[in-house]
């Protein structure tokens, strides 16, 4: 299945600077990076390397310093804010180490909001909501909020919300990075179901060894250069 299709993330010579105190740090220099439709792609290396800038960058979270990204065909690197919103929004879904659900609403209202919030609204929201939280065996706890789960239960509900709007490209940064194992791998497992069911495009960027391994693919970053990539078994 990997690099069979059309590529749906492209990055060359992509940089960026960030400002610290008097200095600069310089967070990435130079990624050249093709990743295509439907792959699972890790994305590891020592803390500090650079692997949630790089994310965040193809996410849309901010803008490079130079170098070019495509995503979907698409050049986002000169895109302002609110263009990046429009991108982020249509084509993006995030997921993030500590969750990041809003604590008041149950998993059926959090993983709801974006289709709600959605400028063209694809799906009718609580029906979306439940069949994601279905798909993700969380059928019996919809009504709960999120202190009411268990940490693996609400990761799978911010992948369900992730997908709330059915995008091409599903980021992740570390999402089993608060996880036991057993939890990990049922988040993985959760993702790999979603690659099948939906061609979704999926990258992780993870220290977990067991999740970069089950991935198609793993791209190495050493101090903000890609040092390689290794396709799985
Ligand atoms: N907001 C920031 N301001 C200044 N430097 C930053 C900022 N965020 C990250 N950095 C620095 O950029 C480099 C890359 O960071 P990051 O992308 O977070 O690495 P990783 O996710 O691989 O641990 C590191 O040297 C980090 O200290
Ligand atoms: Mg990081």
């Amino acid at each position: 299945m990997a690099q069979n299709g059309n590529i749906v993330i492209s990055t060359r010579n992509l940089a960026k600077d960030l400002p610290l105190g008097k200095t600069v740090v310089h967070a990435l220099r130079g990624v050249d990076m093709d990743i295509y439709a439907g792959e699972i792609v890790g994305i590891v290396g020592p803390s500090g390397s650079g692997k949630s800038t790089l994310l965040g960058l193809i996410g849309g979270l901010d803008q490079p310093t130079s170098g070019t990204i495509m995503i979907d065909g698409v050049d986002i690197s000169r895109m302002n804010e609110d263009q990046l919103t429009e991108i982020r929004n249509e084509k993006i879904g995030f997921i993030f180490q500590f969750f990041n659900l809003i604590p008041t609403l149950t998993a059926l209202e959090n993983v709801a909001l974006p289709i709600q919030f959605a400028r063209k609204p694809r799906f009718n929201p609580e029906k979306r909501a439940k069949e994601l939280l279905e798909g993700l065996g969380l059928g019996d706890r919809m009504r709960h909020r999120p202190s009411e789960l268990s940490g693996g239960q609400q990761q799978r509900v911010a992948i369900a919300r992730a997908l709330a709007n059915d995008p091409p490209l599903l980021l992740a940064d570390e999402p089993t990075g608060n996880l036991d194992q057993e939890s990990g791998v049922m988040v993985l497992q959760a993702l790999e179901d979603v690659r099948q069911r939906s061609g979704t495009t999926v990258v992780i960027v993870t220290h977990d060894h067991d999740l970069a391994q089950r991935s198609d693919r793993v791209l190495t970053l050493v101090d903000g250069q890609l040092a390689h990539s290794t396709v799985n078994a």
